[in-house]
């Protein structure tokens, strides 16, 4: 065939069977991230690339991938990818949003109940043989019907996250760079800076990109802020909340409970956060329903298929690459 594209773990099979329709595939074997000398020896020679949130995408790679055309990233965010070597090279970058937003809206939603109602706490002590009768004093958590819901971060996410909030009769705050017409539409939320977001919130849910400007955007001073009785949810990216300060915040009382899908240093965890049970932990599974994950693999081998085939691909990330495309 005609291209030759490498796949840097194994994805959905309806994936892989669109790829191999166009192209040769180069598929790592092996369900772990391929090692970094590995994956810049691999890319040599490959006009696309499918990779993963797991992939760093650095200069040295990008360097390497001497006749690549796309980097199709399998993830909505891309942080991953350093996407200004990519677009000075001239070859496209794309993501996969809108086919995860509901399953990570609702992974959010999971960790607020277990870390509010204290499930996976209670779990663990059943499992252990404590529980030895009904107590009026049990595993007392924090009601979520008719409290105050702050969502930091108005995107898609968000505002999905914000919308099934709707049984539970909550008041929506939100905080963005702006105010942002269409989340409030759908969600009959208030703009509030994020300050007095930090201050009213019950629930505190975050919806941001990793940039420069998210980068530990609630550390020790935010979560000062806070009521004691605040749960905090992260199923964006880790590195926007400051880990260190958080078990601070949870062991002091600070605030109630915290449930987290992503951490700073991926797989890495902050040791004081695994000895705390305030504190769930998932191991970023946001977008992990069979569903989302077939819908997110098909999605960017469309969008490499479509790069490799001249074509704008549907999720193109950096247009300012088009002018020099490979
Ligand atoms: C994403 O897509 O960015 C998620 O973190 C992984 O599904």
């Amino acid at each position: 065939m005609e291209h030759t594209v490498y796949v840097t773990r194994p994805l959905p099979q309806p994936a892989i069977d669109l790829l191999k329709s166009e192209c040769d595939v180069d598929m790592n074997p092996d369900d772990t991230a391929v090692a970094q000398p590995e994956l810049v020896q691999k890319v040599k020679g490959k006009d696309g690339i499918l990779c993963l949130l797991t992939d760093t995408i650095d200069e040295q790679v990008i360097e390497a991938a001497d006749r690549a055309k796309v980097f199709a990233n399998f993830a909505v965010g891309f942080d991953n990818v350093n996407v200004d070597a990519a677009t000075s090279r001239g070859i496209l970058v794309t993501n996969t949003p809108g086919v995860l937003t509901d399953t990570t809206a609702e992974l959010a939603w999971a960790l607020v109940f277990t870390a509010a109602r204290r499930t996976a706490e209670a779990d663990r002590f059943t499992r252990e043989g404590r529980f030895v009768g009904w107590s009026p004093t049990l595993f007392l958590g924090q009601d979520i019907t008719g409290k105050t819901l702050g969502v930091v971060g108005a995107g898609r996410i968000g505002t999905a996250f914000a919308e099934k909030s709707r049984g539970f009769q909550m008041k929506i705050l939100y905080h963005d760079v702006e105010p942002n017409a269409a989340f409030e539409k759908r969600t009959g939320g208030t703009y509030v800076s994020l300050e007095t977001l930090l201050e009213q919130s019950d629930v505190i849910s975050l919806h941001v990109p990793l940039t420069p400007t998210t980068l530990h955007l609630i550390g020790e001073d935010e979560l000062a802020k806070m009521k004691s009785t605040t749960i905090l949810v992260n199923t964006s990216r880790g590195p926007v909340l400051d880990e260190q300060a958080l078990a601070e915040a949870l062991k002091t009382g600070q605030i109630a409970g915290a449930g987290l899908d992503v951490y700073e240093e991926e797989p890495k965890i902050y040791p004081a956060l695994l000895t705390l049970d305030n504190v769930v932990l998932a191991p970023h599974i946001g977008s992990a329903s069979v569903e989302t994950r077939t819908k997110m693999a098909v999605m960017a081998a469309e969008n490499l298929l479509a790069a490799l085939r001249g074509e704008i691909p549907q999720n193109l990330v950096n247009p300012d690459a088009l002018p020099k495309r490979r």
